[in-house]
């Protein structure tokens, strides 16, 4: 090493020597590493492909690994498997759930379906396979609208379990739909009135947000899109200033799509730990090696079941822009 080279600490040399690892493991087991945006930037810049739900959602139906390593949370991976049984789909870590697809249970769901006999059911891809398997069309924040648009007319439709999306393209595209009352709680914590505030402390910067925060909170945006349309709106727009109000693991490729802008998270009503999405950050580089070395967790499901879910979406995939 030169003299002048700093030493790198403990942290960043076991850092290092995972991120090797998962690379000769990736070579040798021909797996496919998926990270969502959320998950922290370690796990970003290791992985293969980063993106939102869709973009996930379709690297894992078109690709020739054996394995897919999925980091984000289980509704993710599962979805995964669903598209691709013969794969080994893994998950760093089994109980990184997802609280707003675990906020929908299928007999409840069963239960409201039953109330609206002849809608349409079209479910968020943040729900479990069971909820799949009870729904017509599945969606992600990045295609909602364009499926909606297709459904016709007259045709009435339930949407879930996500209530602020619901409300969201409904009031867009002024069209009812039945909503079931789920919400995710880290775009549900931003406020209103901080917000407010806080655009008068940074007159410059414009608000975008995700459709999952409150409508309260996206009347005030400039723009409100998917994770990936929200990073697709920062770099082209000429701004140099944004408030950003969804998760904050998107921060790390926004910052490193325009060094030179400036992004700053938007206030929320409680404390940090609520801030950010706990199950995408128990993703770390040692659960992610020592999941790759050992196989497990793997995600299993039982076949009835998954091509049940599977017709959704496939669906999905079919009604989505290229
Ligand atoms: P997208 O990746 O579709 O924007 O969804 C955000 C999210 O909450 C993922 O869990
Ligand atoms: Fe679920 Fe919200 Fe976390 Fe996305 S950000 S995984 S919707 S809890």
């Amino acid at each position: 090493m030169n003299k002048d080279t700093p030493a790198l600490s403990t942290d960043a040399l076991l850092q290092e020597e995972l991120f090797q690892r998962i690379m000769a493991l990736k070579k040798e087991m021909n797996a496919l590493v998926l990270a969502h945006y959320y998950t922290v930037s370690e796990i970003q810049q290791v992985a293969d492909i980063v993106g939102d739900s869709l973009a996930l959602a379709r690297a894992a139906e078109h690709n020739t690994a054996d394995v897919i390593v999925f980091a984000g949370v289980y509704f993710m991976a599962e979805t995964a498997k669903i598209i691709n049984p013969a794969k080994q789909v893994l998950l760093p870590d089994a109980s990184a759930g997802c609280p707003l697809a675990d906020s929908c249970a299928p007999d409840e769901f069963r239960a409201f379906k039953e109330q609206h006999p002849g809608a349409v059911v079209v479910t968020y891809i943040n729900s479990t396979a069971e909820i799949k398997a009870l729904s017509d069309i599945t969606c992600t924040s990045s295609n909602v609208e364009h499926i909606i648009r297709q459904i016709p007319l007259d045709q009435p439709i339930i949407f879930g379990p996500d209530r602020n999306l619901g409300a969201y393209i409904a009031k867009k595209l002024d069209r009812e739909m039945i909503l079931w009352q789920g919400s995710c709680y880290v775009h549900e914590d931003f406020s209103e009135h901080l917000i407010v505030q806080a655009r008068a402390e940074h007159p410059d910067a414009l608000l975008i947000a995700h459709p999952e925060c409150k409508a309260s909170v996206l009347q005030h945006a400039a723009f409100v899109g998917s994770t990936k349309a929200l990073l697709d709106y920062t770099t082209t727009s000429s701004s140099q200033d944004f408030l950003v109000a969804t998760e904050p693991g998107i921060l790390y490729e926004m910052q490193k799509r325009s060094p030179e802008k400036r992004f700053t998270m938007a206030p929320k009503e409680h404390d940090r730990s609520r801030g950010v999405c706990t199950q995408m950050k128990q993703n770390t580089l040692e659960k992610l090696y020592q999941c790759m070395l050992h196989r497990k967790p793997e995600i299993v499901v039982e076949e009835e079941l998954r091509l049940a879910a599977l017709r959704p979406i496939r669906r999905m995939l079919e009604l989505s822009p290229a």
